[in-house]
């Protein structure tokens, strides 16, 4: 088992990705405290962590909120003893309006669970890793980090903002053992894509705007996560690692 006796938290673990990458991460051993601002989801990927014969707790957080996302790493001390993964993954997509029509509070909204809540994560759980001489950090930006997308604004910006400041703690931590990369999905069938989902002209275009002509399933996420926060990836740090089926390349 490649996370045997590790510690992880996942934010957003009620849901597509992190619920796939919570569940990948206990069947490779580790315990994992789930988090998500929706308790009833989160408690469910809990419970389904349990019915694989793993061990993990909820604690729900909002990741935007400076005072909870200190009390989810402490209550991970607290239960666990430490931490050692980090899976800052929780998102939310924004209103689509052209720039000029994005309001200061939908900005704001996404930005803080978005990039926010990121640096949270980040500034709570690196003590941790640095009293345990180590650790490893994944952060969710995308596909739409790299590339601009009419009408995504706030989620262009926050998920940009997240590749750059990936790369800021890996320089500021390699010294500390503690590897920080970023994880790019293009279009992944979670409830975050419903709205295009729902919309018949524009999904069979977007579904397919990528080299391999299909979206992508979270748990094509939760591998690449694996691989990164895995001993296996030991010489990996401030890589920002697109699994988008080839949708830069289109
Ligand atoms: N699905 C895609 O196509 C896609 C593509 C690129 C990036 N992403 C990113 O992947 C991550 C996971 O999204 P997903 O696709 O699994 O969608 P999802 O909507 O299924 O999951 C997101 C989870 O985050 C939780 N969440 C929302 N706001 C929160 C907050 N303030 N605090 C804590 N938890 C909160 C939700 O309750 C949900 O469980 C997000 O960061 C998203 O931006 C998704």
């Amino acid at each position: 088992m490649r996370l045997q006796d590790k510690v992880a938290i996942v934010t957003g673990g009620g849901g597509g990705i992190g619920r796939a990458t919570a569940l990948r991460f206990a069947d490779e051993g580790a315990r994992v405290v789930v988090s998500d601002i929706h308790a009833e989801s989160g408690e469910e990927t809990v419970e389904q962590v349990r019915k694989m014969g793993g061990d993990a707790i909820f604690v729900k957080t909002d990741t935007a909120n400076e005072g909870e996302m200190k009390a989810l790493v402490e209550e991970c001390e607290q239960h666990y003893g430490g931490l050692d993964i980090l899976f800052n993954n929780a998102g939310v997509s924004n209103e689509e309006v052209k720039l000029a029509d994005v309001s200061v509070e939908e900005w704001d909204r996404v930005v803080s669970i978005n990039l926010k809540g990121v640096f949270l994560g980040m500034k709570f759980s690196i003590p941790l890793m640095e009293k345990r001489n180590g650790g490893s950090i994944v952060n969710t930006s995308s596909l739409l980090g790299f590339k601009g997308k009419k009408y995504m604004a706030p989620y262009n910006a926050s998920k940009g903002g997240v590749i750059t400041l990936t790369k800021n703690a890996a320089l500021e931590y390699g010294s500390k053992n503690i590897r920080v990369n970023a994880v790019c999905p293009g279009v992944i069938d979670t409830n975050i894509v419903t709205p295009w989902r729902e919309d018949e002209r524009k999904w069979p275009i977007i579904s397919k705007a990528n080299a391999l002509k299909r979206v992508g399933q979270p748990e094509e996420i939760a591998n690449a996560v694996l691989f990164l926060v895995s001993d296996e990836a030991s010489y990996v740090t401030g890589t920002s690692l697109l699994v988008d089926g080839g949708g830069l390349t289109f």
